[in-house]
């Protein structure tokens, strides 16, 4: 009798521990709690994303793993494409009204050229949406291609900047050995009438990109041009002196360049 009573119980106790799992499932506290996980997962992104955007999180090597989901949709979304046109008509606005331009050749505006005239997200949908760690082989592979897309409203306020008569500097940290694939790209989607496309040269390369950029600057300046403005997706682009009068930062939180 003894014998017999015990695997009933533990039927008993297994069933119960059994209905009670499945019914968790169905519970309605813990449906809150799963929806409220991924409420909390999307705020956290959006925050890391927003402060990678006001340059609070800098030298990122690769996007949060937690993340990289919601940069991919940032990336592909409606909002990146409003933002990115918001900001170029806040360039337009302040190019309407903003400059005493003399007209003797020497007003100039700054581009970055990666995620600013052209997009590189056709190379990170394949590569991860910056949550591999940055492969420049690779990327300088697909960039021998030339096969970026233009930013539409990016190209638009450049030839609104060059109608004004403003000479255009592209500067970009992409190295001097593909000047040709790059322009190849950029007149393919319609960008023509440049001033002059700087590249980062074999003794440029081991220097910080903000260094680069800034000493580039000083150039332009011991020149004679006054820099009216930059726009650019990364800050590297902006700090450092001597500045632009001002500086228009377009999104890009699928990497950082320091
Ligand atoms: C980088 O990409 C190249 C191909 O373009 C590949 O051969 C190499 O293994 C990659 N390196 C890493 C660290 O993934």
């Amino acid at each position: 009798m003894q014998m017999a009573k015990t695997p009933a119980v533990f039927l008993l106790i297994f069933s119960t521990l059994f209905i009670s799992l499945v019914s968790a499932d169905w519970n309605i506290l813990n449906q809150r709690k799963r929806n409220s996980v991924r409420a909390n997962l999307k705020s956290y992104c959006e925050s890391w994303r927003i402060n990678v955007e006001l340059n609070n999180i800098r030298g990122f090597n690769v996007v949060p793993q937690e993340c990289v989901e919601y940069v991919k949709k940032y990336m592909t979304s409606s909002q990146y494409k409003a933002d990115s046109e918001r900001a170029m008509e806040e360039v337009k606005l302040y190019i309407s009204g903003c400059c005493t331009l003399r007209g003797d050749g020497k007003d100039a505006w700054i581009f970055d050229i990666d995620d600013t005239l052209l997009s590189t997200l056709p190379y990170f949908k394949k590569h991860g949406f910056g949550g591999n760690k940055l492969n420049a082989s690779s990327l300088e592979a697909w960039m021998t291609e030339s096969k970026g897309p233009a930013l539409k409203h990016t190209l638009s306020l450049f030839h609104d900047i060059k109608d004004r008569g403003l000479r255009i500097f592209l500067i970009s940290s992409r190295k001097e050995t593909l000047r040709s694939f790059t322009v190849d790209n950029l007149i393919k989607v319609g960008y023509h009438g440049w001033t002059s496309l700087i590249l980062r040269g074999l003794e440029d390369e081991f220097m910080e990109v903000k260094k680069y950029q800034s000493r580039v600057r000083q150039r332009l300046v011991d020149e004679g041009y006054r820099i009216w403005g930059i726009v650019g997706d990364q800050w590297s682009s902006f700090e450092g002196l001597p500045g632009a009068k001002r500086t228009f930062k377009l999104p890009n939180s699928m990497y950082y360049i320091a």
